[in-house]
């Protein structure tokens, strides 16, 4: 289907150009003071053109907007910067977590939180496994526990030291070394039955997406950001895991356990539940470097 069959401009279009201006493809001009397209480039199915029209004058057949919610001009006025950044400063990665369980429901209301957030060139491929069982999670964990002191035993034999080099991999060898200190910690506490990897979370959202989209890694991490962001709101908290993302890199039978789809990438993971703590205050952070251009 080209771009001109279905994308429709109707007559009541005032000739506002605003679709032409925010298009990403550029597939809009003014004609005789109507949008037209005159661009058949294809469209990758942003929406931009629909939630711009202020005359819903445009008609884009691949998607089915949601009737352009009704709150949608009131969040705009709510969100300042002074509250959006207080937010922003209030997130924190929960690692305390009660035994109350996370409800379908709101493991559907988090993923919707995550279908919102942008794709690389529009792709929306970002996909969501959920583990809500806590013995599915300590499976895993087994897994990893095993697939961290294999890496132990590597890390001190004298042998893959020598293949690390020989492979040009020194520099990574090295930084693995240095954070075993992190591994070895895991390892110790979860023969004592004590979970520093999940943090004894009740629900795991794992988020994959296919290699072949144009930026899976960032669609992923934008998508969990999202959640992680809106957990709150739901009386939840949680923190990336980033262990269980190098592990399922580095391990077969991690990649075997989990069984994602062969041609996707896990990318974020994410252990999600009840906060068992309240902060009451931002935390510090350093001051970011910021180099500006173009300043006299
Ligand atoms: C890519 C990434 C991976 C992370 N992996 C882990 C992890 O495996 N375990 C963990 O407890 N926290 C993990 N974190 C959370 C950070 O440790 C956390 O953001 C940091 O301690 C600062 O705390 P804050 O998020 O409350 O500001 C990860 C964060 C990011 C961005």
């Amino acid at each position: 289907m080209t771009t001109e069959v279905f994308i429709e401009v109707l007559d009541n279009c005032t000739g506002c150009n605003s679709c032409v201006e925010v298009c990403p493809r550029y597939l809009f001009s003014l004609e005789n003071k109507k949008a037209v397209i005159t661009n058949f480039d294809p469209c990758h199915d942003c929406g931009h053109c629909v939630a711009v029209c202020p005359v819903d004058a445009i008609i884009h057949k691949r998607l089915i907007i949601d009737s352009l919610d009704v709150d949608f001009p009131k969040v705009e006025k709510e969100l300042n910067y002074k509250n959006t950044l207080s937010f922003i400063r209030q997130r924190r990665s929960i690692r305390y977590f009660n035994k109350k369980k996370v409800t379908n429901e709101q493991i559907s209301q988090l993923i919707e939180l995550g279908r919102f957030a942008p794709t690389g060139h529009n792709a929306r491929k970002v996909a969501y496994t959920i583990v809500k069982e806590r013995e599915q999670i300590e499976d895993i964990l087994n897994e990893m526990i095993l697939f961290f002191k294999e890496l132990q035993k590597k890390v001190s034999s004298p042998l893959w030291t020598i293949l690390a080099v020989l492979a040009g991999k020194r520099k990574s060898f090295n930084q693995i070394k240095r954070n075993m200190y992190r591994i070895n910690s895991h390892v110790n506490h979860w023969d004592k039955g004590i979970d520093k990897v999940f943090h004894n979370a009740s629900t795991l959202i794992l988020i994959h997406a296919p290699k072949k989209t144009p930026a899976p890694v960032e669609d992923c991490n934008i998508a969990a950001q999202n959640i992680l962001l809106g957990a709150p709101s739901l009386g939840l908290g949680g923190t990336f895991i980033g262990y269980l993302v190098h592990s399922w890199k580095r391990s077969k039978k991690i990649k075997e356990m989990l069984n994602l789809p062969n041609s996707h990438g896990l990318h974020a993971c994410l252990a999600i539940g009840y906060p068992k703590n309240k902060f009451k205050r931002y935390v510090p952070r350093p001051e970011p470097k910021v180099e500006v251009w173009g300043e006299k």
